[in-house]
Order: structure tokens, then sequence, then C-alpha cells
């Protein structure tokens, strides 16, 4: 089986942070998401994967993954462009994919219990195509499946206005070749797309079986900031506690907390876990870092009271101001003069920042 990670797409709803890059990298936990769905499908035997690249900066995508060698498979790259649509996303991939039933999963979606047990069953079927199911409490977000008494699915409805269950689709797909002449007959959407709901619909009406999973562990599409934070929330909570930097004695360190090489936790900090610091940090005297942060690479807090919030790499911040649900990007200055003249909040802000005060 072969797999298909869609890392296109425009990410509009996670500007500015989507200006400097695909959504799929930005890091839950400090790991980019892309790496939790490659790891999810090697770990389900599944070595050979194509990756859709869009065009919001796709060499970023290569310059991590490059050949898969270091992440243990083997990556080849399928350029679909502007965003058509995650069945055009698959149709463009159809070379790569041909002659092999396939797992298509979306970069932007976490998934705690992995996908071994989805990939088994559809192994040992002959269903047209399988879908992963979780269970929400607003399926009117997503795409909702309905089910008959044998779990098959009987329809398919996009953010249906009365859904007829609370199976929202997950973002995981396994299909056969069957899919690419179905994608040629589809029409774009109102959002003109070529809808993935619309080809598996076309399948079940031409009589194929699509087999459904319905996940029992936590699953994530982080499409919105708010969304990223609660998949970050979520790995931290399994967070295990690995300590490969400094903590000068008379610093706290509490809960579980992993703290990266080259990293100093200096005399008079305070880090209550579940968080993680990443590599060559400092985290200065009179510091608190709370539960549910996630510090990048490079980033200096000294000083800075900041919990349940992701901070990128190479931040400085420099106030005592609480910082709280907060996503801060790469290489951002905060910091205060209380002697400033006029007093007031001083911002430099990129287009489509969002800022609570
Ligand atoms: P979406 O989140 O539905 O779309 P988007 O990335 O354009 O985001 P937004 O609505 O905020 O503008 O896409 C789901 C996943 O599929 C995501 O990982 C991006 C990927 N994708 C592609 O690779 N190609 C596509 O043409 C589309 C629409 C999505």
């Amino acid at each position: 089986m072969k797999g298909l990670i869609l890392a296109g797409g425009s990410g509009t709803r996670l500007r500015p942070f989507t200006h400097t890059g695909p959504k799929q990298l930005i890091p839950i936990a400090n790991k980019p998401n892309i790496l939790y769905c490659l790891e999810d499908l090697r770990d389900a035997g599944i070595v050979d994967i194509g990756v859709i690249l869009g065009d919001n900066q796709p060499e970023k995508v290569r310059e991590l993954l490059r050949d898969g060698r270091d992440f243990g498979v083997r990556i080849t790259y399928v350029v679909q462009g502007p965003p058509r649509g995650i069945a055009h996303a698959i149709g463009c991939a159809e070379s790569f994919l041909r002659g092999d039933a396939f797992c298509v999963y979306l970069g932007d979606n976490l998934l705690k219990g992995g996908i071994a047990a989805i990939v088994r069953e559809f192994k040992g079927s002959r269903a047209e195509a399988g879908i992963a199911l979780c269970r929400v409490p607003n399926p009117e977000m997503f795409g909702v499946a309905e089910l008959n008494a044998a779990g098959h699915v009987v329809g398919l409805v996009e953010k249906p206005k009365e859904p007829k269950s609370d199976l929202a689709l997950v973002g995981i797909y396994l299909l056969r070749d069957s899919i690419f002449d179905v994608i040629r007959t589809l029409k774009p959407s109102w959002r003109d797309e070529l809808e993935i709901t619309d080809a598996l619909e076309a399948l079940r009406a031409a009589g194929g079986t699509i087999l459904a999973h319905v996940v029992t562990g936590w699953w994530k599409d982080t499409g919105k900031p708010e969304d990223i934070l609660e998949a970050n929330r979520l790995v931290l909570d399994e967070l295990a506690s690995n300590v490969e930097g400094t903590v000068e004695p008379g610093a706290q360190v509490s809960g579980r907390v992993a703290i990266g090489r080259g990293t100093l936790v200096r005399s008079g900090a305070v880090v209550a876990g579940p968080a993680v610091i990443g590599r060559d940090c400092v985290i200065g005297a009179g510091t608190y870092v709370g539960p549910y942060t996630a510090i990048g690479d490079r980033s200096v807090l000294e000083p800075a009271d900041i919990e349940n919030s992701i901070v990128l790499t190479d931040a400085h911040i420099a106030t005592r101001h609480k910082i709280v649900h907060s996503l801060i990007g790469s290489h951002t200055r905060i910091d205060e003069d209380e002697h400033a003249r006029p007093k007031g909040t001083r911002l430099v802000l990129g287009e489509h920042s969002r800022v609570r005060l």
C-alpha cells in the first residue's frame, strides 16, 4: 500500500502563520503537524509516500522531509499548485499511486491512535473505499456520514444543516484505482473545488462499498488557531519527561516537562508541565512557563509569564504581562518599556494578525 499526504491548500484561516509557510508545518508540541501524519503512515507499514505540494512556499516542505530517509520512508513529491480540492489533489498523484491501494492523509490532521487499525481493516476487505469517522458535538461543521446497521456508509454530506449523525469525516481516506475514473467525472463544487465527498458518493452510487471505521481516541483538524492550541494540549497530555538541557539549582521544574539540548533554565525560573521547551533556549530568572506551553528552539524568555500557548522558534519575550492562549510566530519580539511616554501599547503587526488586549 502507498500513502499520500496532502500539504497543499491555502490555509486562509491560519493567517498570518500561513504567510510564511504551509499550515502543515506549524508545530504541535514542537513537531510539525505533517510529521505526525508521516509517522502514522510509517507505523502502519506504509513507507512509499507521495506528498502533495501546493503553491504556498512548497520548498519548505521539501526542506523538512527531503527524500524521507531521515524518517524511515521514501518520499515522492507531486505538485498540485493552487488548491482545487482534495479530490483534485488525489487525481494529481494518479501516476504515482496507480496499481496499488493507497491511504490519503490530510497533512493538517492529527489522530491519537494512529491509523494501523483502519489500514488493516481495509486491506482485509473488498471495499472500494474506507473512511475514518469521529463522533463530534457539532457535526454541522464537518463532512458527516450516515451508516447502515452493517456499519457501511449510506450517505455523505458536507456541512449538513440537519446532520443525520454525529459522525464527522476524519481526513483519512483509503482508496483504490477506481477513484481516478470517478475524479475525472467530477464537477467543481460551489467553492470551485473537486470534493472528496462527491467522489466517495459517486463510488457508492456505482455500487461500491465504503467501509467506515469509527476512531476511539481524539482527532483534531488543525485548520484554525484554536484547533492548534487544542491539538497542542492533547499531545502535551501524553508527553514523557525528558530533560536534556541544563536546569540551574534554584529553578523549579515540575510535572512532565521536555527540555531540549543546549537550553538553560536559570535559577529563579519556574516551568510547570506538561510543557515542552526546544533546543538552545533561555528561560530566564523570574520566568514562568505554565502548563500546555510549547516553546520553539532558540527562543529567549527573560522574563515572561506564559501558559497554554505556542511560541515558535527564535522568539524573544521580555515582559511581565501574562500571555495566555496565544500563538506567537517565529522571530517575534515582545518587550515593554515602562518609562516610555506616551503610555500605551505599541504594536508592529503583520497582515491578518489578531490581538486581544
Ligand atoms: P482545507 O483545510 O479544507 O483547505 P485550506 O488548506 O485551503 O484551508 P482554508 O480553508 O483555511 O483556506 O484543506 C484540507 C487539507 O487538504 C489541508 O491539509 C490542505 C489540503 N489541501 C490540498 O492539499 N489541496 C487542496 O486543493 C485543498 C483544498 C486542500
